[in-house]
């Protein structure tokens, strides 16, 4: 009898859990949903929020070793790391290399990351 109330709680969870689905993914963060960023914000915004936005595997791989693993939320990127991570790569980053992003690009986003931390720009991204 234990295990017949035990099997029944067991699908009513598994039952409300499906009905209540998984819950909703943050918003991907473009230059669309930030149009007040210039200079090295935007350029962060187009070249690394992709892997480093709310739900990206940047963001989430970071998670695991630092917090905030958002690099805008960090006080701690002097320009000089960030410079080496980009064009070297750093563990799972693929190195980013000057055809995508050229040295006065690179300067201006690691000044950026180096200013932080940021504030959540237009309410997302936290
Ligand atoms: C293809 C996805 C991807 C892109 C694009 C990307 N990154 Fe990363 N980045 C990662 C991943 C994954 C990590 C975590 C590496 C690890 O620890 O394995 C990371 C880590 C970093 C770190 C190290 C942070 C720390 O605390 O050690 C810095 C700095 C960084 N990225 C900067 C940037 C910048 C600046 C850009 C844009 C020019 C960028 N990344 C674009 C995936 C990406």
């Amino acid at each position: 009898m234990k295990r017949l109330i035990f099997a029944g709680l067991l699908l009513a969870g598994w039952a409300a859990a499906i009905a209540q689905g998984p819950p909703p993914a943050p918003k991907p963060e473009t230059l669309a949903s930030r149009p007040g960023a210039t200079g090295g914000e935007a350029l962060y915004v187009e070249h690394c929020m992709s892997c480093h936005g709310a739900n990206g595997m940047g963001t989430g791989l970071l998670a695991r070793r630092v917090q905030p693993a958002l690099l805008e939320a960090r006080g701690n990127l002097p320009a000089a790391y960030v410079t080496v991570a980009m064009r070297q790569g750093i563990g799972n980053m693929p190195a980013i290399p000057r055809g995508e992003v050229s040295n006065s690009e690179l300067k201006q986003i690691a000044d950026y990351l180096a200013a932080g931390p940021h504030p959540p720009a237009g309410g997302g991204g936290q």
